[in-house]
């Protein structure tokens, strides 16, 4: 069980207590040792970790020392010790009480039911979390967890991705490449809980009950925030976020081709019994363009890792959903532009309202339903 500590001399050994009082060795079968990992904690937390193991919990306690860098880098280099040390399941948690011992054997007993992977989740059906929560702290996890899935893609059905405290096995930790990550912070928690979720373990989430820390301060940091965006940033190629902005990018240009295509046309046909024509023609010129951008960038997902090519079929259809949903999307705009200029909204408002509308209806009919298999 690793235990990081930053500044938790009040916390340590009421915990270490509350730990090794548990009944886990009968309810799981499970024995445990706790590794308490310290950043040369200014209030001694260090020192009393090292008296506590030589005197009331020898043998049960094991301590490592580094310099203060952060909550990641502390649990990384706690993962390579317990890995060396050859525990067949690692369990983390805070020092600070905010995790529940008494939910401890939860996670074991989910490990033992065949999970890789027990994580304690306050935001599953029975979690709780505490009703004196600062809102601070409320806005900060449901901020991060929106970052994460929007910036960063992680899969939508965990609930919970920040938090330090979960049971592992041991042969996932060897298997995920954590001490390459550039992370100091609380951005490593969801690195983890990204590489948990796209690995091909069995993840549970098992409901815990939070609980506001005991004593002492939350160690966040602007700098924290920061490398949390970044990580999330470049955990997946296929977030919403920079799907979003791909699409954003294709349509764009697909409107300076669909203008381009129109004027050149025009050069050639100047007679204006043919320009309803050459402007169907260069939608579809514009239609193509998009078609053929949002399969290969925008919706890189849609060729599948192990294809070559995507199948004739797959393209085709995929081609004929994204034909009709621009007909509904000229729709949506032409009706907009009535019913508001009906209603006396000035008209270039309504049509850029139409086409906002148009937008959005176009991007879930594509990202939805025509850019899957
Ligand atoms: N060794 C070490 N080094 N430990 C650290 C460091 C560090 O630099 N920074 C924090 N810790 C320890 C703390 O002593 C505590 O045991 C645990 O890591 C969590 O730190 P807090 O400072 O209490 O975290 P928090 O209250 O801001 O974080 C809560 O929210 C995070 C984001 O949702 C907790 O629930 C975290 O688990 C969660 O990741």
């Amino acid at each position: 069980m690793i235990v990081p500590t930053y500044n938790e001399i009040d916390n340590l050994e009421p915990l270490l207590e509350a730990l090794f009082s548990l009944p886990i060795q009968a309810g799981t079968g499970w024995q445990f040792d706790v590794l308490v990992r310290d950043d040369s904690s200014p209030d001694g937390t260090g020192e009393l970790a090292e008296r506590l193991a030589a005197g009331r919990f020898a043998g049960r306690v094991i301590v490592s020392h580094g310099q203060k860098a952060g909550l990641g880098n502390a649990m990384k280099r706690a993962f390579d010790e317990a890995i060396e040390r050859g525990y067949d399941v690692i369990l983390t948690m805070d020092a600070d009480f905010s995790h529940a011992p008494a939910d401890v054997p939860k996670l074991l007993e989910a490990i033992n039911s065949g999970a890789d992977i027990a994580i304690g989740s306050r935001y599953v059906d029975g979690g709780l979390i505490p009703g004196n929560w600062p809102l601070g702290y409320i806005i900060r996890t449901r901020v991060a967890g929106a970052v994460a899935r929007m910036l960063g893609g992680v899969d939508p059905a965990l609930k919970e991705l920040t938090t330090n405290f979960r049971a592992v096995r041991r042969e996932v930790l060897e298997r995920i490449p954590y001490g390459d990550v550039q992370a100091k912070g609380y951005g490593f928690m969801i690195f983890l809980a990204n590489a948990f979720v796209t690995g091909s373990w069995k993840v549970t989430e098992v409901p815990i009950s939070f609980h506001t820390r005991a004593s002492g301060d939350s160690k966040a940091s602007l700098s924290d925030i920061v490398e949390f965006f970044r990580i999330a940033y470049r955990l997946n190629d296929d977030s919403p976020f920079k799907q979003l902005a791909r699409f954003i990018t294709v349509g764009l240009l697909g409107t300076v081709v669909n203008l381009g295509v129109l004027w050149f046309l025009r050069r050639f046909f100047p007679d204006d019994g043919i320009v309803v024509l050459l402007s169907a023609i260069a939608i579809q010129a514009s239609i193509v363009w998009n078609f053929t951008f949002h399969t290969r960038f925008t919706f890189k997902k849609f060729r599948r890792s192990h294809e070559r090519r995507i199948p004739v079929r797959s393209l085709l259809t995929a081609f004929g959903q994204y034909e009709l949903t621009t007909a509904l999307t000229q729709t949506v705009i032409f009706t907009c532009f009535v019913v508001l200029s009906n209603l006396g909204v000035f008209y270039l408002l309504a049509q850029l309202l139409g086409i906002g509308a148009a937008f959005i209806v176009n991007y879930y009919v594509s990202s939805t339903y025509i850019w899957v298999r």
